[in-house]
């Protein structure tokens, strides 16, 4: 179902038509071969009082009528260019036509027709005029090589929309031969090769290598796409000038080729983006996509922007052209999207993420309102439908989870435990052991007077069903931050340190864990509150497991001791790192409370925790080694660097890296 809704917007998108120039080459050479001959409109011009005067003019109307009933090829294209004329009067004149009264005016016209003399051009015209072959084959031509132009652009920019589209078919299929079969598609000579040389960050913003391929393969395939195969020849009926030709064929590219992407971007950046599904990769990969994606999509429309203002400056005064409120719902989109490329700047997403995130939904709504009006006259308006009908499928999807699956408002219990960390109690959903997976996540939005203001907030967390905890509940651990997080952490509780509240829960969410058979080894390494990305894992592995855990505060270990405990019962191998240890706390109490601890006055390497990953893996014989990891800032591209240091190619055990990313 969900699928069917994202195959739906994306056929909108074929209907796309434009209405300019290029929506019938056949209409638009005859207008512009009949223009120069004197109507006694007193011009040749191509405005608005010229259609006024010659929409009025039935040997006009009968001249351009015939002209497309006996040049067009098909009927088809004949009705679509008489539309075409009728819809131009309409616009420009006020004349209320339709396709059929051109058809009246051609059958009408041909007892009256004669072919155009010299003198007609200077001495109005009383009769319509015949088409002259020979005349007439140049404007055929020049708006041929025009449409077609614009043609070859909506198939460059398909084929930047199927560069995605190649790239997620192949995750799909391999995640589901995974999934399925167990079947590496890859090959695992490949995979490992992979690892070592492609899986490592680099120093351009932290990306691996493999993202800086496919972004840089994406960037020259865009590139190519805007400035290869123009060919339009001069003379050219419809710009004769070199210059202004030129600005004109890269304005269409350039648009053309934004608007594909949009759908992408959009896509990308859905809360309910149905590839995360498909390929099993976090949205927190997509997102990058989707920062790629608008990047170069803003690129686009400001070439698009700037080509056309530099036209407008050339072929006549500006304000003839920013006079037309397509002309300003476009500066307005391309100032947009930069104004949302700005805002979305790590420095601010991190000074205030929920204002960014307000501001940049605002933005993107009214970023559709702008291409709405800058296309409905122009047309193309398919890739406007398909932004429209992706932000509602995403909407109609959350409102069903949350009011359907997760049954609406819920009560559920914030148990404060101290300043750094709290616990969230809330009733499992009835579709719980048909909708979720065990590590997915959930978005809380909290309904609760005193914090009445940030209702509309909903925060992701990951839900844990441990095996130690009642089975009728779902439990959440919050690292207590900056924002709801620390409203809810000084609420008035009882003496319990508890609060009950309603909250809205909008899930499930996420891939969950891989499945795991006997011969794995899954290795947790988890920083802080990053072990609720681990604990499913762990969970669901049934024998080889161990958990690496490095922790600043001795209460997050209390709070969830008695899962260790449960882990260890059935065989886990735990070591918790204590970096910090309140004067307080008596050493001797706490290493006999929680024998797994131990103390440490620096946070541990990366490089040692993987090693003695790959170590347990080998000793115990395992095919496949699982390292789950689940921290802050640069701990999971540190344990990813790490790891392609340890593979080597031929190696016998498979590595797998799972990131469980709390940011993106
Ligand atoms: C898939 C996923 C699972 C998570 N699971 C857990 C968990 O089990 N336990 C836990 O303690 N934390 C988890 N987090 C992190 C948690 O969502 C944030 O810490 C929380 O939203 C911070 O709220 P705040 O208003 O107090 O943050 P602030 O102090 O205002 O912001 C701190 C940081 O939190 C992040 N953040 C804030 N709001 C959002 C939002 N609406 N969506 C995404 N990120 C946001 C931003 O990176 C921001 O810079 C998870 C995050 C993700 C993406
Ligand atoms: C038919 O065409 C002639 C010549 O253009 C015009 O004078 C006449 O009014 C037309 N008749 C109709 C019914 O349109
Ligand atoms: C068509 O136009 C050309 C060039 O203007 C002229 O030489 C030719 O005689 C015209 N043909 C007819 C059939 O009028």
């Amino acid at each position: 179902m969900r699928l069917l809704l994202v195959l739906f917007s994306l056929c909108l998108v074929f209907s796309a038509t434009a209405l300019v120039i290029v929506d019938s080459s056949l209409a638009s050479a005859c207008v512009y071969y009949l223009k120069g001959y004197n109507w006694g409109c007193g011009g040749t011009g191509q405005g608005h009082a010229m259609y006024k005067c010659r929409c009025g003019n039935v040997d006009w109307l009968g001249s351009v009528a015939n002209c497309i009933a006996t040049q067009g090829s098909n009927k088809g294209e004949i009705h679509h260019g008489f539309a075409h004329v009728a819809l131009r009067c309409q616009q420009k004149g006020h004349y209320d036509y339709d396709a059929e009264d051109f058809k009246d005016w051609a059958a009408n016209a041909t007892a009256y027709l004669e072919m155009p003399a010299a003198e007609d051009k200077k001495v109005q015209v009383f009769h319509p005029l015949d088409v002259n072959a020979t005349t007439y084959s140049y404007y055929s031509r020049s708006f041929n090589q025009i449409n077609h132009h614009v043609f070859k652009s909506q198939w460059v920019g398909w084929g930047l929309l199927f560069f995605w589209a190649a790239l997620v078919a192949v995750f799909t299929v391999a995640n589901f031969m995974w999934r399925m079969f167990r079947v590496n598609i890859y090959g695992e000579r490949l995979s490992q090769i992979y690892q070592k040389h492609l899986s490592p960050t680099t120093a351009v913003f932290g990306l691996s290598r493999w993202h800086l391929l496919i972004f840089s393969l994406f960037t020259i395939q865009t590139v190519l796409s805007t400035a290869l195969s123009y060919k339009v020849e001069l003379p050219n009926a419809y710009i004769n000038d070199l210059y202004l030709l030129t600005l004109d064929l890269i304005g269409y590219r350039s648009g053309i080729i934004a608007f594909s992407l949009m759908p992408v971007v959009f896509i990308f950046g859905l809360r309910n983006n149905p590839f995360c599904f498909l390929t099993g990769l976090p949205l927190a990969e997509f997102i990058l996509y989707h920062k790629i994606a608008a990047l170069i999509m803003s690129i686009e429309a400001l070439i698009h922007s700037a080509v056309w203002t530099a036209y407008a400056m050339k072929s006549g005064p500006y304000s003839v052209w920013s006079i037309d409120d397509y002309w300003r719902w476009g500066v307005a989109g391309t100032v947009l999207v930069f104004l949302m490329l700005g805002q979305s700047i790590r420095f601010f997403r991190n000074l205030m993420y929920e204002t960014f995130l307000m501001a940049h939904k605002i933005f993107g709504w009214l970023f559709i309102v702008s291409m709405w009006y800058h296309c409905y006259i122009l047309g193309w308006m398919g890739w406007v439908y398909s932004m429209i009908a992706l932000t509602a499928y995403d909407r109609v999807w959350r409102l069903f989870k949350m009011f359907v699956l997760n049954r609406g408002y819920t009560n559920i219990i914030v148990t404060v435990v101290d300043d750094k960390v709290m616990k969230i109690s809330i009733p499992k959903p009835l579709a719980y052991d048909v909708a979720y997976r065990p590590g997915c996540h959930v978005y809380l939005s909290f309904y609760h007077w005193p914090m009445w203001y940030q209702c509309f907030q909903s925060h992701p967390f990951t839900v844990i069903s441990s095996p130690v905890v009642s089975s009728n509940l779902l439990t959440i651990y919050v690292r207590i931050k900056k924002g709801t997080t620390k409203t809810l952490s000084q609420l008035k509780t009882d003496e319990k340190g508890r609060v009950s509240m309603w909250a809205l829960i909008d899930g499930p969410y996420g891939h969950g864990t891989s499945s795991y058979v006997e011969s794995d080894t899954v290795v947790g390494m988890a920083a802080g509150m990053g072990i609720c990305g681990i604990l499913p894992s762990l969970y669901e592995c049934p024998t080889q497991t161990k958990l690496l855990w490095v922790v600043n505060n001795i209460n997050d270990v209390r709070l969830l001791s008695r899962d260790l405990d449960f882990l260890i019962s059935r065989g886990a191998n735990i070591q918790v790192l204590l970096t910090k240890s309140d004067e307080t706390d008596d050493v001797v109490l706490l290493e006999k409370a929680f024998p797994y601890l131990v103390f440490s006055s620096s946070r541990p390497k990366m490089d040692d925790w993987v090693s003695e990953a790959v170590k347990y893996g080998s000793s115990n014989n395992s095919s496949h080694l699982f390292i789950v990891s689940c921290g802050s800032g640069s701990m999971d591209s540190d344990i990813g660097n790490s790891i392609a240091k340890y593979i080597e190619v031929g190696l016998s055990m498979a590595i797998h890296h799972q990131k469980e990313l709390f940011v993106w």
